[in-house]
């Protein structure tokens, strides 16, 4: 059997293995629990139009696209991990709490009919008849129906416990890119090397390291190439709802998102700084993100911090996936998602499983 060895196991590592074991292929994940992982800490929102104004125009076909695809892919997923995944749809309201904010949010609105989007703009009373925890300043909001959030955690156990179920191996490990010539052959771990006839790069921010120097192209590996952006986040726990649908807005320019996972936990999100590889959470994001939720919802100031979390995003120059391209026989590289992650899984693991399977055809064997 051919087999396909998979080097990382954050969202896209996991949905790229799951996506070759369906093309029958037999699958070795590499995956360390190394800090600053993006996948564990993230708010898991589906939502491509409330991330336009980030994207590059040319990403919001991929997003758009992988969005639709959500929903057969955690059918499937909750059908071969044995447990449902907890994916909602939402929606998401543009949030205006200021003059500002309002002539953002219309530039938002032309942006948006331009990729043919429509957002429904909600008046004040309107926006809160359906949001009543909104604070009572807001100036405008706009609605984007379509947007889903799933609990990462859920998606995450769904994915290795669809893996285990398949028959894939998932080896604890720091993994490092075995090469033989010019040929990628493997990943080497501690305890020995998982030899492959094809890998995937999948190692988020670390993807960058994750080979002897020369090995990877620059703009992977280079001065240049992949780099961490941190992003800190808090959860709360409420006493009872205090929003419904996922909220984006700006304070004070400070953006900022609640994402409701059920009843009474949320998370605030969240900070974007390249500082390097730093996972240490901070008073300044802390109070930065909980002064802006609480002028959005005020009742949020009697909330519970359940946690404060940091994740380091993987970003290449462009902002723009790295999918597919590799100089080296062997080797597929899947990483760069930066914010889009989970957003950009569906289609990531159909891409990267059809070229995998290519190049497999092509006779690019170890
Ligand atoms: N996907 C949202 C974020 O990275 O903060």
């Amino acid at each position: 059997m051919t087999r396909v060895a998979v080097l990382g196991g954050g969202i896209v590592g996991l949905s790229v293995a799951w996506s070759l074991v369906g093309r029958g292929l037999e699958v070795v994940l590499v995956d360390a629990e190394l800090p600053g992982r993006s996948s564990p800490v993230a708010a898991g929102m589906i939502s491509a139009a409330a991330e336009l104004e980030h994207g590059e125009p040319d990403l919001w076909e991929l997003t758009s696209l992988s969005q639709r695809r959500w929903p057969e892919f955690a059918a499937a997923l909750a059908r071969c991990g044995g447990a449902p995944l907890q994916l909602r749809r939402t929606g998401t309201l543009l949030v205006a709490m200021d003059q500002d904010e309002e002539i953002r949010l219309d530039r938002r609105l032309r942006l948006l009919a331009d990729a043919g989007v429509a957002a429904e703009l909600l008046d004040r009373s309107e926006l809160r008849r359906r949001e009543p925890g909104i604070a009572t300043t807001v100036r405008g909001a706009a609605w984007l129906p379509n947007d889903l959030c799933v609990e990462r955690n859920r998606a995450l156990n769904a994915l290795r416990s669809a893996l285990r179920k398949a028959g894939a191996e998932l080896v604890e490990g720091v993994g490092r890119l075995r090469v033989t010539g010019e040929r990628v052959v493997g990943i080497d771990v501690a305890a020995g090397t998982v030899f492959a006839d094809h890998v995937v790069l999948s190692a988020g921010w670390r993807s960058g390291t994750a080979a002897a120097p020369g090995v990877l192209p620059t703009d992977l590996s280079g001065h240049d190439g992949i780099r961490p952006v941190k992003g800190e986040l808090i959860d709360l726990e409420v006493a009872a709802p205090a929003v419904h649908a996922m909220i984006r807005t700006r304070v004070d320019r400070v953006p900022v998102y609640l994402v409701p996972h059920d009843d009474h936990h949320l998370t605030v999100g969240a900070t974007s700084e390249q500082v390097g590889a730093d996972t240490n959470p901070t008073v300044r994001a802390a109070h930065d993100l909980l002064v802006a939720a609480t002028t959005v919802v005020p009742e949020l100031r009697d909330a519970a911090i359940v946690a404060h979390r940091v994740g380091l995003r993987p970003a290449m120059t462009d902002n723009r996936p790295l999918l597919g391209s590799s100089p080296r026989p062997g080797l597929t590289v899947a990483t760069g998602h930066y914010r889009h992650g989970f957003l950009l899984a569906p289609l990531t693991a159909e891409i990267v499983g059809d070229r995998v399977v290519h190049a497999l055809s092509q006779g690019d064997l170890s």
